[in-house]
């Protein structure tokens, strides 16, 4: 409950950077669904006019159009995209993403935008990435397990995400997701680019796109922003 606190003050922040006539990009999560359902409210009471929206997910889409939002296909440069992250490893604000699945279509909004900003509670800042959640791997689904293999060859733990219902979870791409517990010994960003070479794999969840800034929301409702220290000057306010 105090993290829903958290998240919520981190998504009304991010709202608070919206423009009429912006085209804005939905992240999948809790907290992006917090931003979307917070953006939704002010299109709905007239306070921004103009939106546009890319969605990152199928769902994220559907909820999005249900709130009166408009969601075109993504095909220029976007202003703003705002999303969740599973990890933010501090002080150079580099992420892990992808525990919902959504990642291959996360990157490519976050690419997109002119700014990107995240959203979390104070639980996703870490020293290290890998210390909380695994690095998520969304592979094709043609040679899935060979693939598979040679991931684990890499002396990497990693397995297929399962659905509760049992089965493979399987993106809105039409492909599985493999979760690679790197651990924090290992560098992210290296074991990122190893697993990346390799045919078969479409992307990893580690996000190494320009961040502008992280709003991290804590439990009595409070928020305070992280800017990486190459992009300190070019930040305005909330
Ligand atoms: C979705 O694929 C993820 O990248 C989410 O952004 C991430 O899992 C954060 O989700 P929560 O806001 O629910 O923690």
């Amino acid at each position: 409950m105090s993290k829903d606190v958290a998240k919520r003050a981190a998504a009304n922040a991010a709202v608070g950077l919206v423009e009429d006539g912006m085209t804005v990009g939905l992240g999948t999560g809790s907290t992006a669904t917090m931003f979307l359902d917070a953006l939704a409210e002010q299109v709905k009471q007239h306070k921004l006019r103009e939106v546009t929206c890319v969605a990152t997910s199928e769902l994220v889409a559907a909820r999005a159009i249900s709130m009166g939002l408009k969601i075109v296909d993504l095909k220029d440069q976007i202003d703003l995209a705002v999303d969740g992250a599973d990890e933010v490893a501090l002080p150079d604000l580099r992420l892990i993403k992808g525990l919902g699945g959504a990642l291959v279509r996360e990157k490519i909004v976050a690419q997109a935008a002119r700014r990107f900003v995240i959203i979390v509670d104070s639980e996703k800042l870490v020293d290290r990435l890998g210390i909380r959640v695994p690095l998520p791997v969304e592979i094709i689904a043609f040679g899935a397990e060979w693939t598979y293999q040679r991931i684990l060859a890499l002396g990497v733990e990693a397995r297929f995400r399962s659905a509760s219902q049992g089965g493979k979870v399987i993106s809105d791409n039409g492909n599985p997701i493999v979760d690679c517990c790197i651990g924090p010994a290992c560098d992210a960003a290296e074991m990122g680019r190893r697993i990346r070479a390799m045919t078969g794999v479409i992307e990893t969840g580690y996000f190494d796109t320009d961040v502008e800034r992280v709003i991290v929301g804590d439990d009595t409702g409070n928020v305070r922003q992280l800017v990486a220290p190459e992009n300190e000057d070019g930040v305005r306010g909330c």
